[in-house]
């Protein structure tokens, strides 16, 4: 008999041959920045995260580094939205002086903006349309625009999400000819057009008025295709590459780091969250116990970086084991 059990009897053996742990290291928090003054607004459908305009946000800072998380990616609500998105290059954007004021606030917390424009634009789009789709490469100038100024604003990082071709390419070309060579780029490598992102939208205000993003982002049925995204994003000059969503593509997240040698990132979407927190709510899950145990799975799938709206909580709980 093959008496496995053996190494499962007390939990001083179960620490010792426990193959995979969760740190507060691998957490990013994602905070929503809304131009204006006094908000502080809970999103109805994600418990326990809001939107602050900058006079509020440093409480909720202080939080984050006192919990010893090491970075945030931002996403800015602008109060003026246009076809393209020219907030996203305005060096007096929200982003931009949300970095300016964290990194002046609380310089060594990492910051990593998001890029993309579906929060800035009327359309909710993720570029320039014409005829109905967004323009791949009249998007590409415009994200260019966007990183430079997000680089001299003082962004640790940036974070392109809007699956464009040849974006990773065109923003590192745009980052070395401004002399940020040394400004690393996680790219969202394989983002599918996913279901899970709804209450993102409500929070970022940033639902398409038309259609949907189905040109750009990913087929949830496929897996291969993944592989090629994350190959060309490495290719082009990507830092760290990332799966998102998280929960429902563990398999690609896997396949990711099987293949690949650069840092692997996942993203636990707004519905991921959701789902937890309204379950929990009912009383039908150990809200606790399903976190932990659903971040333990993207690190084991292989994750090394989770954007986590659970990062503040699963912090607390991992600071209180140390
Ligand atoms: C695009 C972006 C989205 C999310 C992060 N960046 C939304 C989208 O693609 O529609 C979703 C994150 C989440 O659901 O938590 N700027």
């Amino acid at each position: 008999m093959h008496r496995t059990r053996r190494l499962r009897k007390t939990e001083g053996i179960r620490r010792l041959v426990r193959e995979n742990r969760l740190s507060v290291d691998n957490f990013i928090y994602p905070l929503f920045i809304e131009e204006g003054e006094n908000v502080c607004t809970e999103i109805v459908s994600m418990p326990g995260v809001f939107r602050y305009s900058l006079d509020q946000l440093h409480n909720e800072l202080e939080e984050i580094t006192n919990l010893n998380i090491p970075a945030v990616i931002l996403f800015g609500i602008p109060t003026h939205k246009d076809e393209v998105g020219s907030e996203t290059w305005n060096d007096q954007g929200i982003i931009q002086k949300a970095i300016q004021y964290i990194k002046k606030n609380f310089p060594d917390l990492y910051v990593i903006t998001d890029v993309c424009f579906c929060e800035y634009t009327n359309h909710g789009h993720c570029g320039v349309i014409e005829d109905g789709d967004v323009v791949n490469d009249a998007t590409l100038i415009n994200l260019q625009k966007q990183v430079v100024s997000h680089a001299k604003a003082g962004a640790d990082m940036v974070a392109p999400s809007g699956m464009m071709d040849g974006m990773i390419q065109a923003i590192r070309k745009a980052l070395d000819q401004e002399g940020f060579y040394n400004l690393p780029i996680m790219s969202y490598a394989i983002k599918y057009a996913s279901a899970f992102y709804g209450p993102f939208r409500d929070a970022a205000d940033s639902a398409p008025s038309f259609g949907d993003r189905r040109t750009y982002q990913m087929d949830p049925s496929n897996r291969l295709e993944g592989l090629r995204e994350a190959e060309i994003d490495e290719a082009e000059g990507a830092d760290i590459l990332m799966v998102k969503p998280a929960l429902s593509y563990l398999d690609v997240i896997r396949d990711l780091k099987n293949e690949t040698d650069k840092p692997v990132a996942c993203y636990n979407v707004s519905g991921e969250y959701a789902m937890v927190k309204a379950a929990a709510a009912k009383g039908w899950i150990d809200e606790k116990r399903v976190m932990m145990e659903s971040l333990l799975s993207m690190k084991r799938a292989g994750a090394d970086l989770i954007i986590t709206y659970f990062a503040k909580d699963a912090a607390k709980l991992l600071n209180k084991k140390e």
